[in-house]
């Protein structure tokens, strides 16, 4: 490879003495005031103490919700300091709100090496959504390193992401440095078999990924309320279950190419259906052929599941994307749980590498007390969605081209 476009690694680097600016995501949910989910926070732990050890200035760059580039008092992250500073068990965390001029000057005469500084929200400008060269440039002075360790950011072209890279010596973070290894690990020959489970609910969400995965690996699962379209597609009546018809073509261009390359598509053989996600006096467990005419599929079935586990015993890697059923509704949750709770098992015991990340597939396992069982949960949403559609990142390629 083009030793030019190769990342350069924060572990692989020693960054002694330095300014060093670390965009992180700190976009965290927050309810009633507090923060709801500590993950991205804690996974910024080891980032931040190899600074620490190595007498660094650290400074935090993050943007917080989308104020799209006016100050929003609700938006600021001096709200949740408290929080940042004692999760990342910090005995001091600095705040600048204006990272250009005196105050972040005085801020870096006064801060120790060691201590570390969070700076105000970089989406109240509005240079950082369009991606503006000369701030990115005004805001790297008083910088001598950059580091990126917001994988979960990354699929943004943003000045903090994209920008910064052109003034600064730049570098992947310890975090954004294990998410693309367990990503590239599913695309490893040496993991082979990989099998992905694609659910969620709509087929226009998930097009491109399944376009990109039936050319990648060897078994593609599909559930969800997606199963719907596809098994419509193939003129299986699905009674009232929602269906996007104008997916059909792509459909059947997306099966030609599993056949091409040797992958193998799997629908659900059976389904949990209702007349209503409320309803559950109608809840009914049906083949797919027997779907009635006046109830929807909301889950997919218990045969389905065994045929699911059953192929965990032929392949090396599973990567999972998407809740299988309307998992917020009991009892449409039951899939999710099952597959959740059998592929942790055998990731525990390291039979094989599991993958699972995107939005509502982390949320939908959140309650089963599994999640560290799985070789890699990823915090991401659109970067991991980006990236399994099989798209290069403006955050991966500005840190190769750096
Ligand atoms: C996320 O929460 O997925 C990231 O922080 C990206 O946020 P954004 O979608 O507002 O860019």
């Amino acid at each position: 490879m083009d030793k030019a476009l190769e990342i350069k690694f924060q572990k692989n680097t020693k960054i002694f003495k330095k300014n060093v600016l670390v965009r992180v995501d700190l976009n965290v949910p927050v309810v009633k005031g507090k923060i709801s989910d500590f993950t991205k926070i804690y996974s910024l732990r080891e980032t931040l103490l190899n600074l620490i050890k190595n007498k660094n200035k650290i400074f935090l760059l993050s943007h917080f919700g989308r104020p799209r580039g006016v100050f929003k008092k609700e938006l600021s992250l001096q709200n949740i300091i408290n929080e940042i500073q004692n999760s990342l068990k910090l005995n001091k965390l600095y705040f600048v709100k204006d990272y250009f001029g005196k105050e972040i000057e005085d801020t870096i005469k006064l801060m120790h090496t060691g201590e570390v500084c969070l700076l105000e929200n970089i989406r109240f400008h509005k240079e950082e959504e369009k991606n503006i060269e000369s701030f990115a440039e005004k805001f790297s002075y008083n910088f001598d390193v950059y580091i990126n360790d917001a994988f979960s950011a990354s699929h943004r072209s943003h000045a903090s992401i994209v920008g910064i890279t052109k003034f600064l010596p730049s570098y992947a973070g310890l975090m954004f440095e294990k998410e693309i290894n367990a990503l590239n690990s599913i695309l490893n020959k040496s993991n082979k078999p990989a099998l992905a489970i694609i659910g969620g609910s709509k087929v226009s969400t998930k097009i491109t990924i399944l376009e990109n995965l039936v050319k990648k690996l060897d078994y593609l699962v599909i559930a969800g309320g997606m199963a719907n379209t596809f098994l419509a597609s193939k003129s299986i009546d699905v009674g009232l279950s929602k269906v996007e018809e104008k997916y059909f073509n792509l459909i059947k261009n997306i099966e030609n190419n599993a056949l091409e390359s040797g992958c193998r598509i799997i629908l659900p053989t059976d389904v949990i259906t209702s007349k209503s996600l409320g309803d559950k006096n109608s809840v009914n467990e049906t083949l797919v052929e027997k779907i009635k005419k006046n109830h929807q599929a909301f889950d997919i079935g218990s045969q389905s599941c065994a045929e699911i586990i059953k192929l965990f015993s032929e392949v090396k890697t599973v990567l999972w994307n998407g809740p299988l059923g309307a998992f917020e509704y009991k009892p449409f949750d039951n899939s999710t749980k099952i597959i959740s709770t059998n592929l942790s098992l055998i990731s525990k015991k390291k039979q094989i590498n599991v993958v699972i990340g995107g939005g509502d597939t982390v949320s939908s396992i959140n309650n089963l007390g599994v999640i560290e069982d799985f070789t890699y949960v990823s915090t991401s949403g659109g970067a991991f969605l980006e990236w399994l559609e099989g798209k290069e990142l403006p955050g991966i390629y500005s840190l190769k081209h750096n």
